[in-house]
């Protein structure tokens, strides 16, 4: 199996939509040569898009560009060829995704890395059937791929051993912060705390008890910034006072079974709720459009990881990093 330390590296993405299009974006400035496939003819334009985004946060992070850029293949085949890296980004449905794999597997060399950007599926689920499955692990991102520091990395039941170690390193010379996720479980820890609070949020929005920007003001003026920089664990020790965590836990632990949420439940999501959550979305946003929404999220996430790089805080250390790389 190619061993993905070292220089730069031939990286094919497949599927270029939200994700594949931020991957290509973060491999390219990076250095290594970047080809990708997507069958929706009218890809390219929301890809090169994803490209000049990319461009401006890195020049804000004061990050050094790498001159070659993504190049588009007429097919799966051409793009995987002569791949050390596929990374596959097509959408969310197993079977997709193994045909998907099938396809690589028959195109690619067997030497190739397979590295899926799945939100929830186990990469043992994902590797059934595969001839090679000890290629293939997960790397989970996070949008916007090509500015947030975030992958999770999981390994299946029959990845090689030493895959993961060698990703660990791969990921964090594209400045990224690779997070091993110690036990196979669907979608990761990441998407598992935000589920929580997705559900959560639903809830609100469908009883009537807080819009969509009533929500989304009470995560950014107030603990979103915490978790920005200290995260869940870190704040609530603080939050303890003097006596730390387990004063904090002596106080408010019991409160997690008083009827304060209602976690497990889901909320039907009648037209009803749908309706009511776009309408009131468009309110609080549809003045901008998305790609007006990108530029300004972007440059809000280029301040505040900036902000962290001198005490090489949270994600300031990936920037001063990438700095002296
Ligand atoms: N959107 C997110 O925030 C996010 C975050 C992390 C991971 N992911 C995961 O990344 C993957 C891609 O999600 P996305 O949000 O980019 O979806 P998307 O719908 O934006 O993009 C999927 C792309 O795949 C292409 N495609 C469809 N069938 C294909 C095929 N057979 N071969 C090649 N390309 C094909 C589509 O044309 C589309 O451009 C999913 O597994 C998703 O769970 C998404």
């Amino acid at each position: 199996m190619t061993n993905l330390s070292g220089g730069p590296r031939v990286v094919a993405v497949i599927g270029a939509g939200v994700i594949g299009s931020g991957w290509a974006a973060r491999m390219a400035l990076a250095g290594h040569e970047v080809r990708w496939f997507d069958p929706n003819p009218n890809a390219e334009p929301f890809l090169q898009r994803i490209v000049s985004n990319a461009e401006e946060a890195w020049k804000g992070l004061d990050w050094s560009v790498a001159t070659g850029r993504p190049t588009r293949s007429d097919s799966l085949e051409a793009c995987v060829v002569d791949a050390d890296l596929v990374i596959e980004s097509v959408p969310e449905r197993l079977e997709i995704k193994r045909a998907t794999f099938a396809q690589i597997e028959a195109d690619a060399s067997p030497e190739a890395v397979i590295a899926s950007s799945t939100s929830g599926f186990r990469p043992t689920q994902l590797a059934e059937g595969l001839e090679h499955p000890e290629r293939l692990i997960v790397a989970h991102p996070f949008n916007p791929v090509y500015l947030l520091p975030l992958v999770e990395l999981v390994a299946g039941e029959s990845t090689a051993p030493d895959l993961i170690g060698q990703a660990k390193e791969f990921y964090a010379g594209v400045a990224m912060k690779p997070l091993v996720v110690r036990k196979e479980i669907d979608a990761f820890i990441a998407d598992r705390l935000l589920e929580a609070v997705w559900r959560e949020a639903l809830w609100l929005v469908n009883d009537g008890i807080a819009t969509t920007e009533d929500i989304d003001d009470a995560i950014r003026y107030g603990f979103g910034l915490r978790w920005a920089q200290m995260g869940l664990f870190e704040t609530y020790r603080i939050a303890g006072g003097d006596g730390g965590m387990r004063h904090f836990i002596e106080q408010f632990g019991e409160a997690l079974s008083w009827p304060w949420t209602k976690l497990m439940d889901v909320p039907e999501l009648t037209d009803e709720l749908i309706e009511a959550i776009a309408t009131q979305s468009d309110d609080q946003s549809g003045h901008f459009t998305i790609a007006e929404l990108e530029a300004h999220r972007d440059e809000n996430l280029v301040a505040i990881m900036n902000a962290l790089a001198p005490k090489r805080w949270g994600a300031g250390d990936t920037v001063a990093e990438n700095r002296q790389r």
